[in-house]
């Protein structure tokens, strides 16, 4: 569809509140993702709803989640940045799979049966087919790869699933996906558990940066990090606390463990908190600065999202017309 350049697809949940983990993990990436792809940013509302939200503030971080992102150098000109309800073909096409999708495979998704224990009080059908609609969003771009998290790799296997089924009723209808994990070697961990990932939801929020928190709170929640009783900064088996400290300093700085142990050789855990903490606040205040610009000119947002979703309707359209024909749907022109 794009001249030989294979298709990134990826979807982002409208939440402003992301982690150093997703930037140093994934968002700070993504640049690069341009060189060699075409690539697809949707901030997916529709599926937000699959659980209660309060209106104002999703359409606060829906602002918010476009402004974060462009913000850490997604350049809208070099990429497709888009809001999922403003493009209607993937409401259309996620009916359409549907019904190519199995009530059985559905119930084994595990995403599913985490949500449905964690929201016992609405077990609606649109988080029992929330797979389907992320299989619309990205088939409908006839998708090579789709950069996720760990936790997302079922649904993009069920989506390979769907494609594969629905191409052998109707051949070359859809690319088949492949999913891409980021290597495990940049996982942030949680600043409390350091066993455990740093996530977004995590209710102690000292236990995860924010790529929006401030400098002070920043440094705050780095002196506070859990570590062991030992004194020596070096990667260690067993040293959870500072292996992952270690990592984010590395991260943000391009140093090797190496050459952070010889740095703070004969200091202890507190000076090296203090920095790790500074490089992080340093890193991030450019961002932070941007952000802050963006989010203030609505106008501008509303334009990139006019535009992402123009773009992003003209190749979506496509692919939805192509299958309409082919399951039969009349099609009139004019
Ligand atoms: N389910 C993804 C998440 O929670 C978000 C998502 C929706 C997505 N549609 C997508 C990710 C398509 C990749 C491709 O993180």
């Amino acid at each position: 569809m794009f001249q030989n350049q294979p298709v990134s697809f990826s979807g982002v949940q409208p939440s402003g509140n992301l982690t150093i983990g997703n930037y140093l993990g994934a968002i700070r990436n993504f640049s690069h993702f341009s060189e060699n792809y075409k690539c697809f940013y949707c901030v997916v509302d529709e599926h937000a709803i699959t659980v209660r939200q309060v209106p104002a503030e999703l359409r606060r971080r829906t602002y918010e989640t476009l402004a974060l992102y462009m913000a850490c150098g997604l350049d809208p000109e070099k990429n497709t940045l888009y809001v999922q309800s403003q493009v209607p073909a993937h409401a259309e096409l996620g009916w359409i799979l549907n019904c190519f999708t199995m009530f059985g495979e559905l119930s084994r998704m595990t995403q599913f049966k985490d949500k449905s224990a964690k929201h016992a009080d609405n077990i609606n059908a649109g988080l029992f087919t929330y797979p389907v609609l992320m299989a619309a969003d990205i088939l409908l771009y006839q998708t090579d790869v789709v950069p996720v998290g760990i936790d997302q790799k079922q649904h993009v296997e069920i989506c390979r699933d769907i494609a594969t089924r629905f191409n052998q009723l109707y051949p070359d209808t859809f690319t088949i996906p492949e999913p891409v994990i980021p290597k495990s070697g940049m996982k942030i961990m949680s600043l409390a558990e350091p066993t455990k990932k740093m996530s977004k939801s995590d209710e102690n929020t000292n236990a995860v940066v924010y790529i929006l928190d401030d400098r002070d709170t920043i440094i705050r929640k780095f002196k506070r990090a859990v570590t062991d009783s030992g004194t020596e900064v070096r990667y260690a088996e067993g040293k959870d606390g500072i292996n992952n400290l270690m990592t984010i300093y590395a991260s943000f700085t391009g140093k090797t463990f190496e050459e952070i142990e010889r740095e703070f050789e004969g200091k202890g855990y507190g000076d090296f908190k203090l920095a790790v903490g500074e490089v992080c606040a340093d890193a991030l205040a450019p961002v932070q600065d941007t952000f802050k610009r963006y989010i203030s000119d609505k106008a501008m947002l509303e334009a990139q999202m006019k535009k992402g979703a123009q773009e992003a309707s003209y190749y979506a359209n496509r692919t939805l017309s192509k299958v309409q024909k082919k399951l039969g749907f009349v099609q009139v022109r004019g």
